[in-house]
């Protein structure tokens, strides 16, 4: 008797929820408790609308497009990449409606662990929270190697000279012996020292605690701006329009090889035709992530109610637009199976240097500006992923580690450190296609649970004060969702495999820790 009761009381508590009304008070009593990176005591609300427009396009514009957009046209979409673009961007707008709703409801840092928190209970919470990890820290490992192969291709480009192929490469690598590895066909990684180096340098800085600011960003995000038009303006006319004829990929394209030395065939129906361009859309969402960071300021902005769907929704709108246009001349350039070979690494020199001559300046600026934007992707996603994990500490949810700050510089400086350790591994030792597809499945699997828990609030909740509302949620939410995961099927059973060892584990340290040191239960 009394275990059946001990038992329906456990189960309860798993959806177990954070009052909103005690949150806030917690938040206004001790502001660095949800915001570890605020060295001053209390959080300003200094962010305007256009701020977080810019704090948007900062998280977003980085190695989805300048890595990822070669691959899913490479592989997958050819020049019907674009279309890729626009249906992934189709499934962020869904889902960043419901973002727009959480963030206007619980005005508050956290993203959606913490809003999942207080409306769908514990259990969820701990599922996005473990999912965010996907997101946030093999996010920053799959921009870190963008940035070493952005990095090589500076060397290169300056001085002749190129970092080994085995310290650049993950082991499961192989060189084809083309472009500037000419002659060492047959080489294989050993580890991919420049991404962890960026890597150690960037949670050093955040250990200093010194916090992006917005003019910083503001700055970062005009010329990763500038820089994407600046290229569609002057390799327009470079475009070649047999490389868009067809427009999708034929079933009877052949083969290429990959850099880890495996075959593609075009023949498979995930990599040819329409369901190539569903697969595409999968690998460039990955362009897309960071959007939601915006979320994560509402702290800081002065109206949030207002100025968060507007943050979301613009830089979402911006991006789109650039990248529909930026893929269109990428896939102009190139044919796009060189994108597979070695024009797949640093696919955005690759194609300037060998399609535009005389244009081989604008590659060193690229390369330059480039490497500047993906740092400020990698400091924001590495500045997430450790805000969240303060988050889910301070709860009980994870070891009281994640939330240790530091004496001097108030930042969580050991989660920093574990961090470290933890997307090194990943970006030191395997290939940027793994763990950007993980990294996408892991994000489309959080926003197909951030649109069904607005559509389920909607019904259990109906008296929250929502200062945003979804608009035709019954249809915008199962779009959403429906978009997000139809993308999650595409990605094909390796990483659906991925994504449920991932959540296993996670479901595991759950029932084997987070719910006996769960702060709210202990209630
Ligand atoms: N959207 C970010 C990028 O493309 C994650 O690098």
């Amino acid at each position: 008797m009394e275990s059946t009761k001990a038992s329906t009381q456990t189960k309860n508590q798993l959806w177990a929820k954070k009052s909103i009304t005690k949150l806030m008070e917690e938040t206004s009593a001790d502001p660095t408790s949800l915001d570890p990176i605020s060295q001053e005591g209390t959080l300003k609300r200094t962010l305007t609308s256009t701020n977080l427009i810019a704090l948007g396009i900062g998280a977003i514009i980085g190695a989805g497009l300048f890595v990822r957009t070669a691959a899913a046209a490479g592989g997958h979409a050819g020049p019907g990449v674009t279309i890729s673009f626009a249906i992934a961007a189709f499934a962020c707008a869904l889902a960043g409606l419901c973002y727009a709703e959480f963030a206007s409801m619980i005005p508050i840092a956290g993203s959606a662990y913490t809003y999942s928190y207080t409306t769908m209970g514990e259990f969820i919470a701990w599922i996005i929270g473990w999912d965010l990890v996907l997101e946030y820290a093999l996010g920053a490992a799959t921009v870190s190697i963008g940035w070493s192969q952005y990095l090589n291709a500076l060397f290169y480009d300056f001085f002749k000279f190129h970092i080994p192929y085995q310290w650049c490469h993950s082991p499961f690598q192989i060189s084809d012996g083309l472009g500037m590895y000419a002659g060492e066909a047959g080489v294989h990684g050993i580890i991919n020292l420049p991404a962890v180096f960026i890597l150690l340098m960037l949670s050093l800085l955040l250990i200093r605690g010194t916090q992006e600011s917005a003019t910083f960003n503001n700055i970062i995000v005009i010329v990763k701006v500038s820089i994407v038009l600046l290229i569609i303006a002057l390799a327009w006319k470079f475009i070649n329009p047999a490389n868009h004829v067809p427009y999708l990929i034929p079933a009877d394209a052949g083969t290429a090889t990959l850099s880890t030395g495996q075959i593609h065939n075009y023949a498979d129906p995930l990599n040819h035709g329409w369901l190539g361009v569903l697969r595409g859309a999968g690998i460039v969402f990955f362009a897309f992530i960071g959007f939601d960071a915006v979320s994560t300021a509402a702290q800081e902005a002065k109206n949030p109610q207002k100025d968060m769907p507007i943050g979301i929704l613009v830089s979402l709108a911006i991006c789109t637009f650039l990248y529909i246009l930026f893929s269109h001349v990428l896939t102009g350039l190139a044919p796009y199976k060189e994108f597979m070979g070695h024009g797949g690494e640093a696919s955005v020199v690759y194609a300037i240097t060998h399609y535009m001559p005389g244009y081989e300046w604008l590659a060193s600026l690229v390369t330059v500006a480039i490497l500047a934007g993906f740092s400020s992707v990698i400091l924001v996603m590495l500045l997430g992923q450790t805000r969240v994990f303060y988050t889910m500490s301070k709860d009980g949810l994870v070891p009281a580690i994640f939330s240790k700050l530091h004496p001097k510089y108030k930042t969580p400086y050991r989660s920093q450190w574990v961090f470290f350790v933890f997307v090194s591994i990943f970006a030191a030792f395997i290939p940027d296609s793994v763990v950007g597809d993980m990294t996408s499945i892991g994000t489309l699997f959080a926003f197909v649970l951030v649109c069904l828990g607005i559509m389920i609030l909607r019904k259990t909740d109906p008296n929250l004060v929502r200062p945003f509302r979804t608009p035709m949620y019954m249809i915008v939410c199962p779009l959403g969702a429906l978009v997000c995961l139809s993308m999650i099927l595409s990605l094909g059973w390796e990483n659906w495999t991925r994504l449920i060892v991932w959540m296993a584990i996670g479901l595991f340290i759950y029932f084997a820790y987070g719910r006996y040191h769960s702060k709210l239960r202990a209630k």
